[in-house]
């Protein structure tokens, strides 16, 4: 070591040491193997963190294939931001339904996490960007040319009025069904193809004891409804509903919602007190056949055991199709990250979106979430067998959004059809609901 670089260290440690005394907690010992340049900076710069260096992101993965996606982009962010603290800020329970309460009520309180996981579609237009809690991020998508490599048909659902707001990490399919080839074996039956193959299905099913189709709770009905209105209405119409083009009085969407109710004759009975991993590890238990449900069931079911997913191989331990009447469509949703408005630390954010948004980042969250890459530039040999053939599908089905899963209604107009479901879900009366349906529509959807 030279004079010059011993002089310069025992300053380090003697500004290390005021430091310390100034701000005991603060000074991460990085700062103290800071290079040559940074030792003749002027003191300021070696004084606690500035407000910047902690990001906080929020989001619902806490579990399974969820968490070890989000720990994965974690890692990726950690190495690329050494400096900065990274504050995960998850809150437990399927599909968000706890986790937005929560953010729901931080919002209001003007107290908003840097960064939170939002759904692309109505979720972030019709209710975050509508409520003026998120900022634009036309900048960052322009400095790291986003365009270019982000669907088309994704873009116009996360903007508004020429602005973009948020960063789609993946694309995910809500429409598929995931089954037991033992169970389905044993049974003697084929993967039902329509719902009337689908009730000649569960007779043997059931006679030999087993569940026929596993549901959870609440937010797993609303999710088997959307999948069977879509498949008994088709995609036209099902895209009507959302847009006013389908009246939901009609008589096709009576005929949907008859069918929605005789399926819901073959689910277990405590599905309201199951989460929708319980749920689809009934499947892979055999004790079910069939489980409807979105493709974070395959990062569930095909991840390590040791991330508490239940390490199944795809095509042996689990098998999957489009659940009834809905081959060729792809009822996709998309997990995206969003800049807060009055972020407290939006520098910190921006460097979390970048990673959001990035081929490293989604190359790691996705085969491990169980969801395909936003981007559609991610390496196809990194995905299991089953992700590959989302990506297919994904290239070639016609798109339609998920309901429970924030693309096609705002959550006014959501949570009327919740509160009709809950009450359906009690009464199983499919007038009654069909009229509290219409009344949603006219009051918070695309009839008002
Ligand atoms: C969805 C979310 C998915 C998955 C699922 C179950 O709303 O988009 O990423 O987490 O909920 O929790």
């Amino acid at each position: 070591m030279s004079k010059r670089l011993i002089l310069l260290a025992l300053l380090i440690s003697v500004l290390f040491v005021a430091c310390i005394q100034a701000a005991p907690t603060e000074a991460p010992a990085e700062e103290t193997e800071a290079p040559v340049e940074e030792t003749e900076a002027p003191a300021e710069e070696t004084e606690a963190p500035a407000a910047g260096d902690q990001v906080e992101v929020f989001s619902w993965w806490t579990g399974g294939g969820e968490a070890a996606g989000l720990d994965a982009m974690i890692e990726v962010f950690n190495a690329g931001n050494p400096d900065i603290e990274f504050i995960n800020s998850a809150v437990a329970g399927g599909a968000g339904t706890n986790a937005r309460a929560v953010l729901a009520s931080r919002l209001a309180a003007s107290d908003p996490p840097d960064s939170w996981q939002a759904h692309a579609g109505q979720e972030i237009i019709g209710t975050y960007v509508a409520g003026s809690q998120i900022e634009a991020l036309n900048d960052l998508y322009e400095a790291e040319g986003w365009l270019g490599v982000l669907p088309d048909t994704l873009i116009p659902l996360i903007s508004q009025d020429g602005n973009i707001y948020s960063v789609p990490v993946n694309i995910h399919r809500a429409n598929v069904m995931w089954y037991s080839p033992t169970v389905i074996a044993d049974a003697g039956v084929e993967v039902p193809t329509t719902w009337d193959e689908f009730f000649m299905a569960c007779e043997p099913i059931e006679a030999a004891g087993k569940i026929c189709l596993s549901m959870g709770e609440q937010w797993t009905a609303m999710h088997l409804m959307e999948v069977v209105l879509l498949g008994e209405l088709g995609p036209d119409a099902y895209n009507g509903l959302w847009d006013g083009t389908t009246d939901w009085g009609s008589a096709e969407v009576t005929a949907a919602l008859e069918t929605f109710n005789q399926v819901l004759e073959h689910v277990n009975s405590d599905a309201s007190t199951l989460t929708w991993q319980d749920a689809a590890q009934l499947v892979a238990n055999n004790d079910a056949a069939f489980n409807i449900m979105g493709d974070w069931v395959d990062g569930y079911f095909s991840g390590d055991t040791a991330g508490g997913n239940l390490g199944l191989v795809p095509g042996e331990g689990y098998g999957w199709a489009p659940p009834p009447g809905t081959d060729g469509v792809f009822q996709f949703l998309s997990d995206s990250f969003v800049l807060a408005n009055g972020a407290p630390h939006p520098d910190a954010a921006m460097a979390w979106l970048k990673i959001c948004g990035s081929k490293e980042g989604q190359e790691a969250f996705n085969p491990v979430k169980g969801s395909i890459c936003a981007r559609t530039d991610c390496d196809a040999e990194l995905f299991n067998v089953y992700l590959k053939s989302a990506m297919e599908d994904w290239a070639s089905d016609t798109v339609v959004g998920s309901l429970t899963h924030g693309v096609t209604a705002n959550d006014s107009f959501k949570d009327e059809i919740n509160t009709a479901l809950g009450l359906f879900l009690g009464d199983l009366d499919v007038a009654a609901f069909q009229e509290a349906l219409v009344a949603a529509c006219s009051s918070a959807g695309p009839c008002q």
